[in-house]
């Protein structure tokens, strides 16, 4: 099973590494050292962007811990350097992607990513490892998530294991975020909320989905039969127990829970040029939401000539920029009312960043 996913691995990277490789390196300037492990190019750093904060003393305080001993899994915890005693901040519940073949908190990639988010937004975080499906297919990489989840919220009455997170973590503002594979177990965790044990007092306030990593036997506009059928076969190896491509596990809308998902507001990213041509799958996922009947506020923010996961290969440019700022100002923005409709306390259509961002909100999706 492992040589067969991994020749298909390769096969697909190949693929890519032609198709995309002058599109990637024309807009992250990566080098072009690929080697054969899969994605890795979509996660180098290039030598001008990599390198972290700039200004040292903002770099947040972190740490690792073991929420999972039985798998030896850990997260990585972040808070702001300058957190005052018993200081609540916004808990971000971190989920790195990957495809649930590669990646992992600890890489610096993820690292880097998450202390510049920390320190920008001023929260407290929690990066999470889980199973990759070499180890263990779907869905141990949800379970595992849950789990995390589930030792998270263990702190709500500020007598958990880790004291950062007694100090620090206001359970009003729990904020569920990943990129790719990472936004598509967010989003298992979600369902969970609303289908699994409740966890009593626990509830997220806000969700945050980078380029989610979703799909369906129906194309939408831009995806291609090529495409497809790698995704199905890709799909098959992640998840072999699954009912196949329309599993609400990668097609949430085939989910019957779907008006259930445990959050109140919804925030998506996504890119013109996805190499993965997940575009219109976070598009069409704000939705079929929407569709199901869930009330809560979402938008929907769509990068012109951006590639997927853009934002973690080069942290310093400008669009990469633009995407923290917006997810900063979603977190610490004041909420006028959760239990209806909400709308954000700021009129976005002035702002000097609106032209920069192709579409924001709400549009019908065509067909092709
Ligand atoms: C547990 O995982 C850590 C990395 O997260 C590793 O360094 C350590 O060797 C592992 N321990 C065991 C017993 O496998
Ligand atoms: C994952 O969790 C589900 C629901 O809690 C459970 O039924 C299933 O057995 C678990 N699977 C694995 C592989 O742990
Ligand atoms: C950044 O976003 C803008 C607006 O969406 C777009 O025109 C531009 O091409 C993007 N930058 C890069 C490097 O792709």
């Amino acid at each position: 099973m492992h040589h067969i996913l991994s020749s298909f691995i390769l096969y697909c990277f190949l693929t890519f590494s032609v198709n995309i490789r002058p599109a990637i390196s024309a807009v992250n300037s990566i080098n072009s050292a690929y080697d054969s492990s899969p994605f890795k190019h979509m996660y180098e750093f290039d030598g001008s962007g990599g390198s972290s904060l700039m200004g040292s003393e903002t770099v947040p305080e972190s740490k690792d811990i073991v929420y999972l001993p039985e798998f030896n899994l850990s997260a990585r915890l972040y808070r702001p350097i300058d957190a005052a005693a018993n200081q609540k901040l916004p808990l971000l519940f971190y989920i790195h992607g990957g495809a649930f073949i590669t990646g992992s908190p600890f890489d610096e990639t993820y690292h880097n990513f998450l202390n510049i988010l920390v320190s920008e937004a001023n929260v407290v975080a929690v990066s999470i490892q889980y199973r990759l499906i070499d180890v263990c297919p779907l869905p141990c990489a949800y379970n595992d998530s849950w789990a995390a989840l589930k030792w998270v919220a263990s702190h709500l009455n500020a007598d958990g294991p880790e004291d950062w997170l007694n100090q620090h973590a206001d359970f009003q503002r729990v904020f569920v975020s990943g990129d790719s594979a990472g936004a598509n177990i967010a989003h298992q965790m979600a369902i969970k909320l609303a289908t699994e044990e409740i966890l009593e007092g626990f509830s997220v306030a806000g969700m945050i989905l980078c380029h989610p990593f979703f799909w369906g036997s129906e194309l939408l506009h831009g995806e291609t039969q090529d495409w497809s059928d790698n995704m199905v076969e890709l799909w098959e190896q992640m998840s072999p127990t699954s009912s196949g491509i329309d599993d609400p596990w990668l097609n949430p809308a085939k989910d019957p829970n779907l008006a259930r998902v445990g959050f109140l507001r919804l925030q998506v990213f996504v890119s013109e040029n996805d190499l993965f041509q997940l575009r219109e799958r976070g598009w069409y996922y704000a939705q079929k939401l929407r569709e199901s009947g869930w009330s809560g506020y979402q938008e929907v923010i769509d990068f012109q000539g951006e590639n997927h996961v853009f934002h973690l290969n080069n942290l310093n440019s400008r669009n990469s920029t633009i995407l923290r700022n917006r997810i900063v100002t979603y977190i610490n923005q004041e909420w006028i009312d959760a239990s209806v409709r909400m709308k954000p306390s700021r009129d976005w259509s002035n702002s000097p960043l609106y032209d920069m961002i192709s579409m924001i909100g709400r549009r019908v999706l065509r067909a092709d």
